[in-house]
């Protein structure tokens, strides 16, 4: 019989920045994984500019997750197989809020099985007051002076209105 193992999972994504979303995501991946890796990519698969710099996405990311000692804040750079193959995390978690996201994923999914045999991805819903939310449309609100307290946690909002005040 195997011994039990802490199973790891890595969430990976831009987080440019994190949303309540992404946050909502994590948290619930602790039901099924003992840890939770939320990875920020130095490299996206889909070719983006980025409003922070990794380091400082990682550091927002460590800050929305200071309460949860099973959630840890990292990126990585190159494949993310090669990334999981390196902590030893056979599972990857990514959130599908609606049929458009589905294409993406699952092209990814797949292609990361390729790459990887050993390599699973699970899909988690967001909580259904996510589901339009993304990092994108709370970078664009922000820029145009709109709220999005209710999007981010404070200090990101912070970070964005000082940011974004800066370029008015
Ligand atoms: O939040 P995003 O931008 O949708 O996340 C995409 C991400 C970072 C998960 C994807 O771009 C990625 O895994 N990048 C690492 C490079 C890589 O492994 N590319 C091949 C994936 S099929």
């Amino acid at each position: 019989m195997n011994a039990h193992r802490p199973l790891t999972a890595v969430y990976p994504g831009s987080f440019d920045p994190i949303t309540k979303g992404h946050e909502d995501i994590a948290r619930r991946c602790l039901r099924i994984a003992d840890q939770v890796l939320v990875a920020v990519a130095h490299t996206a698969t889909q070719k983006k500019t980025s409003l922070f710099d990794v380091e400082e996405r990682v550091a927002m990311n460590a800050a929305v997750f200071a309460d949860e000692p099973r959630i840890s804040c990292v990126s990585f750079s190159g494949l993310l197989v090669d990334y999981c193959k390196g902590v030893g995390a056979h599972l990857v978690i990514r959130g599908l809020r609606a049929v458009s996201d589905f294409e993406y994923e699952f092209q990814m999914a797949q292609m990361n099985q390729e790459l990887w045999d050993d390599f699973e991805t699970v899909f988690l819903t967001p909580d259904v007051d996510y589901s339009f939310l993304s990092a994108s449309l709370v970078r664009e609100v922000a820029r145009l002076g709109g709220d999005v307290s209710t999007f981010v946690s404070p200090l990101v909002r912070d970070r964005l209105d000082e940011v974004f005040r800066s370029q008015r």
